[in-house]
């Protein structure tokens, strides 16, 4: 009784602060909306086109850079700044300019923060194969935390595109090729930049990018278009983008291609039914680097003014560069184009974003040069960026358990990333220090004194690759590769950092020709010939074709592009204080005519059979097979996985759930984590459905000889697909469910579910 008494009294309790909860925010929402009301009644309409206008000093990715963008802060007719570099001082001095416009509104200051502020964390693709969304959270917030105290308070990022191709030069921006997985990382880093409220004056607004389907361009062309089916859309492509705005994202800024046929720039459709009708979206949507001007290239607008009235009534709020709305809209008013109801739901969108910043109260919010040095690059920050990189390094290779290496080995170290700081950033690191980065050669000096670094090759000589810098010098390549064949005979292993320099993979970095550079491949064979264990740490930005390479190496590691800590966690990985648990979230290709490639693809009518011959879906000059899969990545250890069982056969109804459960055992010597994968397959739906689709993960530590059983629940949740009326439900009917250590080698078992 007494219990029961008890039990009546705390969910009262609950109700009550549900209640009290829901009525807070009813408030804030009434307060906001009196605030943001009453200046828009106070605002010129040259004074709201200003807030829809966001300018640039610099012209970092696109074609210009904003002409006189210190007088148009000044007098209000810019709202919003972007890519303020340079001092302190000089950043907080731009800010204030808005101090001289008439209504005082404070700027909206953004930047591409993409993987790190001062303290840089591997690049997102790299973070991905941590298969850790807290972990990916916390470095989100820890580049929040760092930005905001010089002032900025918008943040370019995350960048959530589905990526198949890896032509594509801005895989390296996001989580790969799995919508499951690519949900779970849009979320975290959703909730690590904006925080738990964005009036915390730590917190940035994040910008999900790029609605949609940039990662999908025709050929891995970048600004190319992307046409596919909507199933395909809201299957694969759309669900983080909808991930970041169901957590709360505050805004979101629209692709350069068209979608079926309408660029993103002006597609209503895209901005309006789907984002704000159909997911409720409350943020503001920002153009991408002059994409209104853009749709008079894509043959769309006639002008200007016509592309300005387009992508405003489409959905679009602010104009990034362009400067279309504040040059036309005034006319297109007069005109009839446009109404002062979509100017003022626009500009109010931009200006709540402001309130819910805390502007309107404190303009500068963090900004605090003194706290950026103590909160920038910490020990704590810098851990976290250790543990990133050491999680996001993925063991392609390693025969004959060449790794890890012994502690007292002489090392010949030759590459000419292995000692270069700038070359563990990207091209999209603005602002990371690049003093603090510990490179490979400092990292592992530090743990073995015997070790000699030698260059032992340029980056690239190859014809085609169009790369700034230093041109190709052959002699120069014969004295680096002799050099290079000298400290290598001395040593016992030969530890080689190869791939792509910083400027071969990012925007407008697409690449038709996926292997190293030709010296750098010659150089790795020549090492190998000296009959010395190689290791080849792979340094890149996207997945590459090495089938031509591997022979050469008796270890790979795929360390990205890793970060301030990168030798740090580089030595950990290599003398075996940390066993490799990084997996893969991009399929790797054998060679460029596999592209696209991933593992959630069809069965088609005619499926193949390794090692077949016939009228099968297969190239008659290669295996449709990768040459590492998605979720692959090995461990100085071995896993064996038993058999799934599964707690019920049959199953009926949507309130039922399953248990698949697998025994994994450690079977090796070293102690490690595994990432246990769920994959499920539905073999006959009312539409063809992929072979299988990850729906969950689990990570279990092991201990050498130690075994323990993982359970994933499966729901009808689990079972659910976009059908042909688009439609989120399941259908009854045998299913496969799949376990395994990643997306091709698992277990199966077979469950019925129905109606
Ligand atoms: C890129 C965006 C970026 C913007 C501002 C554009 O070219 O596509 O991802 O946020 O530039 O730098």
């Amino acid at each position: 009784m007494k219990y029961k008494l008890l039990r009546l009294t705390c969910v009262v309790a609950l109700l009550f602060s549900i209640h009290m909860q829901g009525q807070l925010k009813k408030d804030a929402q009434k307060q906001m909306d009196t605030y943001v009301s009453s200046l828009l009644k106070n605002m010129t309409l040259e004074e709201k086109l200003g807030q829809l206008n966001l300018v640039t000093p610099i012209a970092r990715t696109g074609p210009f850079a904003t002409k006189n963008a210190s007088d148009k802060m000044k007098d209000g007719s810019a709202g919003n700044i972007f890519g303020l570099h340079g001092s302190p001082s000089s950043i907080h001095m731009r800010l204030a300019l808005s101090e001289n416009s008439r209504l005082k509104i404070p700027l909206l200051s953004g930047l591409d923060i993409v993987h790190g502020f001062k303290t840089v964390f591997p690049i997102p693709l790299g973070l991905s194969c941590s298969w850790d969304p807290a972990l990916i959270e916390k470095t989100a917030r820890i580049a929040a935390v760092e930005a905001s105290a010089l002032g900025y308070n918008w943040t370019f990022s995350p960048m959530v595109d589905i990526t198949r191709d890896p032509r594509w030069g801005r895989v390296m921006e996001g989580s790969g090729e799995d919508p499951y997985l690519g949900s779970l990382i849009a979320r975290a880093m959703v909730k690590g930049y904006q925080g738990s409220d964005l009036n915390d004056d730590t917190s940035l607004i994040a910008c999900v990018k790029h609605f949609a389907l940039y990662g999908a361009p025709e050929a891995g062309r970048d600004y190319n278009t992307a046409d596919m089916s909507r199933l395909t859309m809201y299957q694969y492509y759309l669900p983080p983008y909808k991930a970041a705005v169901d957590a709360g994202a505050g805004s979101i800024m629209v692709s350069f291609n068209d979608i079926e046929g309408i660029p993103a720039t002006s597609n209503k459709w895209l901005l309006t039914d789907l984002l704000r009708k159909e997911w409720g979206f409350k943020g503001f949507v920002v153009s991408d680097f002059n994409g209104i001007q853009e749709l008079m290239n894509h043959g769309v607008a006639a002008d200007l003014k016509e592309a300005a009235e387009l992508s405003l009534t489409a959905g679009v709020d602010m104009d990034m560069v362009s400067e279309a709305l504040i040059a036309s809209l005034k006319q297109s008013v007069k005109d009839g184009h446009v109404s002062m109801d979509q100017i003022n739901a626009a500009c109010r969108r931009v200006l709540e974003a402001k309130y819910k910043l805390g502007l309107f109260t404190n303009p500068y919010r963090n900004y605090d040069p003194a706290k950026a040095d103590l909160v920038s690059l910490t020990e704590e920050n810098r851990k976290v960026a250790k543990d990133a990189t050491l999680r996001s390094i993925v063991l392609l290779k390693n025969d004959k358990a060449t790794l890890p290496l012994k502690k007292n080995a002489k090392i010949a170290l030759i590459g000419p990333f292995a000692n270069n700081q700038n070359e563990m950033f990207s091209s999209w690191t603005l602002k990371g220090d690049v003093p603090s980065v510990v490179t490979i050669y400092e990292g592992l000096k530090k743990q073995n004194p015997d070790i000699t670094y030698v260059q032992g090759t340029q980056v690239s000589g190859d014809p085609g690759l169009k790369l700034k810098g230093e041109p190709f010098d052959a002699a120069l390549q014969e004295e680096l590769v002799a050099a290079a064949m000298n400290v290598a005979k001395q040593a016992d292993v030969i530890v080689v950092v190869l791939g792509e320099s910083s400027a071969m993979s990012g925007e407008a970095r697409s690449r038709t020709d996926l292997s190293l550079p030709n010296c750098q491949s010659e150089l790795l064979k020549r090492l190998k010939s000296i009959g010395k264990p190689v290791v080849l740490l792979l340094v890149n930005g996207r997945p590459m074709t090495l089938a031509d390479d591997l022979p050469y190496a008796d270890a790979v590691l795929d360390i990205w592009r890793p970060g301030t800590e990168a030798g740090s966690a580089v030595a950990d990985i290599l003398f075996g204080a940390y066993n490799p648990t990084g997996k893969l979230t991009m399929t790797f290709p054998r060679s460029v005519g596999q592209i696209p490639i991933y593992y959630n693809t069809k069965n088609t009518g005619r499926p193949y059979t390794e090692g077949t011959e016939g009228f099968f879906s297969s190239y008659i000059d290669q295996s449709n097979t990768p040459l590492y899969p998605f979720g692959y990545g090995l461990s100085y250890t071995k896993f064996i996985y038993g058999a799934i069982t599964l707690n019920a056969s049959v199953l009926k109804g949507n309130n039922a759930n399953l248990t698949a459960s697998i025994t994994i055992t450690n079977s090796g010597s070293y102690a490690g984590e595994e990432t246990v994968q769920l994959y499920i397959a539905d073999p006959v739906a009312s539409v063809s459905r992929a072979v299988k689709e990850l729906k969950g993960f689990q990570k279990v530590f092991l201990q050498p000889g130690e075994s323990k059983k993982v359970n994933f629940t499966i729901t009808t949740e689990e079972l659910k697909f976009f059908n042909s009326d688009l439609n989120w439900d399941w259908e009854s009917g045998t299913f496969l469910v799949y376990i395994g250590g990643n997306s091709q080698s698992c277990e199966k078992a077979e469950f019925v579910w129905k109606k």
